[in-house]
């Protein structure tokens, strides 16, 4: 397995809409495998494939919340939310793309969510609590949306001008 790189925002590949995946195969496996390498390394509790430049629709969480509890890792393939409830919740959310941001953004306290597991069977499960906040923050990625885009301009923008200092100090370190 292999630690991927993550993309920093603003980059374009996380704006675009991604496609689906239509065969399960070998390089597909990889890809999965180094997600959550990537994403447990990082550390974080969820990544998508255009996170690491790859624009397909494939997510990988694990909401485990403390050292205590059994990992629980989940890959979703060409994941999509088929009913969302009327309840809200907010929770405050990071992205491994923004680092150091964090901003309270509300959605659908719980989600009903179709996906084909990495054996190729279809699978549907309903998310609430952080698991809903992170199934529905990933699809987003699969759509090009950021969890910035649900925040003012205002704040986005200021996110982004600090994203951009740093990606400038970071390039600069390694040159
Ligand atoms: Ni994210």
């Amino acid at each position: 397995m292999t630690i991927r790189s993550i993309l920093l925002h603003p980059d374009p590949r996380l704006k675009k809409r991604c496609d689906p995946v239509e065969t399960i195969d070998d390089d597909m496996r990889v890809l999965i495998a180094d997600m959550f390498e990537t994403m447990y390394d990082a550390p974080g509790i969820g990544l998508a494939a255009p996170q690491v430049g790859i624009l397909r629709r494939v997510i990988v969480m694990d909401c485990t919340k403390s050292d205590e509890e059994d990992s629980a890792p989940i890959a979703m393939i060409n994941p999509e939310i088929l009913s969302s409830s009327d309840e809200m919740n907010v929770h405050e959310e990071g992205c491994l793309s923004i680092p150091e941001e964090f901003n309270n953004v509300e959605r659908p306290a719980t989600v009903r969510v179709a996906y084909t597991d990495p054996e190729g069977m279809r699978q549907e499960i309903d998310c609430d609590g952080l698991l809903a906040t992170c199934v529905q923050h990933e699809i987003d990625h699969l759509d090009g949306k950021l969890f910035i885009d649900y925040l003012g301009p205002v704040k986005r923008q200021m996110i982004t001008g600090r994203m951009k200092k740093r990606k400038k100090e970071k390039a600069a370190a390694r040159a």
